[in-house]
């Protein structure tokens, strides 16, 4: 039986909406792929509920935002290299998690990814959900004068949690997702605008974040620590997020070009499975102007 029209339903003021009444498990109706296409540009996280979704129909959704790419330093599915598993067993308890701080999905790559497609496979009974913020109005929202300020430079942004440095070694991580830690090669610093231009929209973000950016470029870290600071209080602000409640066959798509997200850990003592697939990104372009 074909499938009907569908619903796209705004989450949250500054970006997020969900789509009703489709099943991804089936082929699409037509012009439906361009009209999600056209809601990810729009709101920048979309999500679906309900689905029931094979590893090869989730990958096969997936690819309906470009050709994908895999990640370095963490392990993919042995059966699908382009899924990893962001797994916490109900046993692990005060760990660090994977995504458990604002960012933008390894933007210290010299190509970051354009997005990911996060499918909930097993939920906690609460707890768990994920938040996104909205780069776009982050930055729309700065003075004049910030913003002039901003529109030259560079950050540099490295895979420092998976580096020599790492995460302090009295948090213990996650033993269900395998990350690689203390690659010297994750060191390795990317220089990316800080004002970025976003190819579709047209539109400028911000493009900073805790986990990945290290300073700015042609300064120290301790130079740079006090203008980032302001930037990530600013980014985080209520007005730009969303917030999302999963549950089993819950999947969200979004853009890493102009959002940044936050995976909450408030549920030891519970199991959370999700299928990531990331897809693959451009070099960022700076803004002109
Ligand atoms: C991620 O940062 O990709 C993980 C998000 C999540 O687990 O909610």
């Amino acid at each position: 039986m074909p499938q009907g029209p569908f619903e796209i339903k705004p989450l949250a003021g500054s970006l997020g909406a969900e789509i009703a009444g489709l099943d991804l498990a089936r082929p699409l109706p037509e012009g439906a792929a361009a009209r999600i296409r056209e809601a990810l540009t729009r709101h920048l996280v979309i999500f679906f509920r309900g689905q029931d979704l094979t590893p090869e129909q989730h990958l096969a959704f997936s690819r309906l935002f470009g050709p994908l790419s895999r990640v370095p330093y963490v392990k993919h599915m042995a059966e699908y290299p382009d899924i990893i598993a962001v797994l916490k067993e109900a046993d692990e308890q005060k760990i660090s998690t994977f995504g458990n701080a604002w960012h933008s999905d390894f933007s210290f790559l010299e190509e970051p990814p354009m997005g990911s497609v996060l499918y909930a496979r097993e939920t906690p009974s609460h707890g768990g959900d994920t938040l996104w913020a909205n780069m776009y109005e982050a930055y729309e929202a700065l003075s004049d004068g910030m913003k002039r300020l901003l529109g030259p430079l560079r950050a540099m942004h490295s895979g420092k949690p998976y580096g020599q440095g790492g995460i302090p070694k009295d948090l213990r991580t996650s033993r269900s997702i395998a990350i690689e830690r203390g690659n010297p090669e994750a060191d390795r610093e990317t220089a990316h605008p800080i004002v970025r231009l976003h190819p579709e929209s047209g539109r400028k973000a911000l493009f900073v974040n805790p986990i990945y950016t290290t300073r700015l470029e042609g300064m120290s870290e301790a130079e740079s620590r006090p203008l980032l600071d302001v930037l990530y209080r600013h980014c985080s602000r209520p007005e730009f997020t969303c917030r999302f409640r999963w549950a089993k066959g819950s999947l969200a798509v979004w853009d890493n070009r102009c959002t940044l997200h936050y995976a909450v850990n408030d549920y030891d003592g519970q199991r959370r499975l999700m299928h990531r697939t990331t897809i693959a990104g451009e070099r960022p372009l700076a803004a002109a102007g």
